[in-house]
């Protein structure tokens, strides 16, 4: 008998169509995610979940589930919405889709420095607003590049390819990270900092971290005033690593001078958020790993994981073990 599966989202066919060879598979097929009480409904007695981030796996899922349930594959790397160490003290395996989505991430971070450094958004609106008359010499003027100080909080494989393409535009590095030593920053052109010293050296600070409870809120009033003012912030790691209502607080009393930011908390932000009303905010959403070449990737991992899960086999990619 195939093993029974629910899969939480529309994912590409190069995972959806793997999984239904391979298992019995209930797909929501809504446009937006499950209702969380809708989700308890729909992984009752099924043997593997496919989910993503915008589902809350907790205990308490885990426990309607069943005591059938044998995987929970998630095709994200990061996996914060999931509570790992309740599942693995019940035995079931935890899979995520790390390496897969390094280099478009990396890509989307140097896209929101440059945009926000450059003021490209605000560039395109004084276009459509009918303001450009005559080239000026004067206006739109952003941050140069080439010889500023990059700072790269959390110097996991995304840092690392940030990075490396943060060379190319001849930044100075300096990382930060709980683990990081000397020789792993130097192995990228980075200098090992602490988080002070790279705040307050950094024109432009790069967030990479897990979303952890040490992590949550890790750029708070007292960080922000830690940078200098005229710091640009970038993140795309996850949105509550950035106390946002201390953000705002910063961008319009000039405590820093600009923010990119492809994921934010909540997600989705609601469209009267405050934030969208700076012009020196630049927000897109959660695109990090929105290729088409990613996404497949994505999919095929996080596909492989949940059959490999169901037929008692260890995970291509695992989550470590928390417990
Ligand atoms: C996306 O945010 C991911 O963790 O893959």
């Amino acid at each position: 008998m195939q093993a029974k599966v629910f899969v939480t989202r529309i994912i590409p066919d190069a995972g959806l169509e793997p999984v239904r060879a391979a298992c019995a598979a209930d797909v929501w097929d809504d446009r937006l995610p499950a209702p969380y009480d809708t989700l308890i409904e729909r992984v009752r007695g099924v043997d593997g979940i496919l989910c993503s981030i915008t589902e809350r796996i907790d205990a308490n899922l885990i426990e309607a589930a069943g005591p059938q349930l044998k995987v929970i594959s998630q095709m994200a790397v990061g996996y914060d919405n999931i509570d790992v160490a309740a599942a693995q003290a019940r035995g079931i395996a935890v899979g995520h889709t790390p390496g897969v989505l390094t280099e478009a991430t990396a890509d989307l971070t140097l896209a929101l420095l440059l945009a926000a450094a450059r003021r490209i958004p605000e560039s395109v609106e004084y276009i459509r607003k009918g303001e450009w008359r005559t080239w000026e010499p004067q206006t739109l003027l952003g941050h140069d590049l080439a010889g500023k100080t990059l700072g790269i909080v959390g110097l996991g494989r995304i840092g690392k390819a940030v990075a490396k393409r943060a060379a190319g535009f001849e930044l100075r590095l300096i990382a930060h990270g709980p683990r990081l030593t000397d020789a792993e920053a130097a192995a990228v052109g980075a200098v090992r900092v602490d988080l002070p010293t790279l705040l307050r050296e950094a024109d432009f600070v790069s967030l990479h971290t897990p979303l952890t409870p040490e992590t949550r809120h890790l750029i708070n009033p007292t960080t922000l005033a830690q940078m200098k003012p005229t710091a640009i912030l970038v993140n795309t790691t996850r949105g509550p690593v950035v106390d946002q209502t201390a953000l705002y607080d910063a961008l319009t009393n000039g405590v820093i001078s600009g923010a990119a930011l492809d994921v934010t908390d909540p997600e989705p932000l609601p469209a009267d958020d405050p934030l969208l009303t700076l012009p020196n905010v630049v927000i897109v959403p959660h695109i990090g790993s929105a290729t088409v070449g990613t996404r497949n990737q994505m999919a095929r991992i996080a596909a492989d994981n949940l059959i490999a899960g169901v037929n008692d086999q260890p995970l291509p990619h695992a989550v470590p073990a928390q417990i």
